[in-house]
């Protein structure tokens, strides 16, 4: 069927809105109408030449929409339902089975080829070249995606606008899960978190939900910081201060936690170092160089943990946003600018910039 869709070709150049002839539903997947999608940083990956990601491209997998047709096995949606799509993982594998489906033996091939796991394509252009549309198993900066239905979260009709929910599907899920499951940050403890856009926002919003007492925002734009301080932070910092790790000691007497979404080398190794000696620092920004960490500060009891979609089993932790949202602890809907479809090299520039913290995409 003909889809439109936003087609990145070349990694310099900006996202062209197209018609793509986009497959029919396999039996495991479903025909999703987008209805929004939410702009991610990890979109921006497939610019990074060195990531080795096949372009032509769709991005976008922050995508929520309602079901249009179901192939022949797929039993858990019908059409007509509210779905929020998020990442794929296989079902079967060690880490599938243990709950853990973020960590999946085949995440790589299933979310970030563009492609189904068997290698097919599932997009043409107009010249009948192969576009990849699988990105995130959903490919969802367009009117259309054909997504495995393993993917896909139902959500009921008292949840807030459909065309913002798909943001729960990685971004905002990944900030808050980390701190909800990864961390299982307590009551009353102390946590530090580097960068302050949509994922660091959200670890600020859940830390606050969670009832941690001490909550430092890391952030180098001032507007970020201020941001952060409406959304729960006790304390701000900024992320270019000579002595970051003494300041969030003098704030914490040692953090229980820190969280990083900066991938900034300098930065973690502030956060380790400021931790108590007990204390876990996950990492969620996609690190650019190698991180040097003295032995000893991990001898005495600190943890270091690599953290991929905030260790959450969609199906039951967008549902428990979604009840956080409805009590006001988690107004991530304040967050979101929406733009039309065609206007996404506009929303690109305002997410590069910092001026909007997550663009949301109206397909009309
Ligand atoms: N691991 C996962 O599962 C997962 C999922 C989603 C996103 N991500 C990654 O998480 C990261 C954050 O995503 P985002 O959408 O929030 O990005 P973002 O660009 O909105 O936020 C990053 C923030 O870090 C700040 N920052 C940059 N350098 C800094 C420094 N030296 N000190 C302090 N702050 C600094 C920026 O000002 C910005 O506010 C990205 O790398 C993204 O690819 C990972
Ligand atoms: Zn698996
Ligand atoms: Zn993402």
């Amino acid at each position: 069927m003909k889809v439109r869709a936003a087609v990145l070709r070349h990694p310099a150049l900006p996202f062209t809105v197209e018609d793509v002839n986009l497959a029919e539903p396999g039996p495991d997947e479903v025909l999703v109408r987008i209805a929004g999608v939410g702009f991610c940083h990890t979109d921006l990956l497939p610019r990074t030449p060195r990531a080795g990601i096949a372009l032509p491209l769709v991005p976008g997998h922050e995508g929520s929409g309602v079901v249009e047709a179901v192939g022949q096995h797929v039993t858990d949606v019908a059409p007509g339902d509210r779905v929020v799509m998020s990442f794929d993982s296989c079902g079967n594998c060690r880490a599938c089975l243990g709950g853990r489906p973020a960590n999946c033996a085949t995440f790589f091939p299933r979310n970030l080829t563009g492609r189904r796991p068997d290698g097919s394509g599932t997009a043409r252009g107009q010249a009948g070249e192969e576009i990849s549309a699988r990105w995130f198993a959903q490919s969802s900066f367009a009117t259309h995606a054909v997504v495995p239905a393993r993917s896909l979260v139902p959500v009921p009709p008292s949840a807030p606008p459909l065309e913002l929910l798909g943001t729960l599907g990685c971004g905002f899920q990944t900030g808050a899960g980390a701190v909800l499951n990864s961390l299982r940050v307590r009551a009353g403890s102390s946590i530090v978190v580097s960068g302050t856009g949509a994922v660091g926002l959200a670890a600020v919003m859940a830390a606050y939900a969670a009832g941690a007492t001490v909550v430092v925002a890391v952030d180098i734009h001032p507007l970020r910081r201020k941001l952060a301080e409406e959304y729960g932070a006790t304390h701000t910092l900024d992320g270019h201060s000579r002595d970051l790790t003494e300041e969030i000691r003098e704030i914490t007497d040692g953090a229980d936690y820190a969280l990083d979404t900066t991938g900034v080398p300098s930065v973690i190794t502030s956060l380790i170092r400021a931790l108590h000696s007990h204390g876990t620092c996950g990492l969620i920004g996609v690190q650019d160089g190698d991180l040097t960490v003295d032995p000893l500060l991990l001898a005495a009891g600190r943890t270091v943990k690599g953290i991929i979609e905030g260790d959450a089993v969609p199906r039951l932790f967008v549902p428990q946003l979604i009840g956080l949202w409805q009590q006001g602890r988690f107004p991530f809907d304040r967050l979101i600018r929406t733009y039309p479809l065609d206007a996404i090299n506009q929303a690109e520039r305002d997410v590069a910039s910092g001026e909007v913290v997550k663009a949301v995409l109206l397909p009309v």
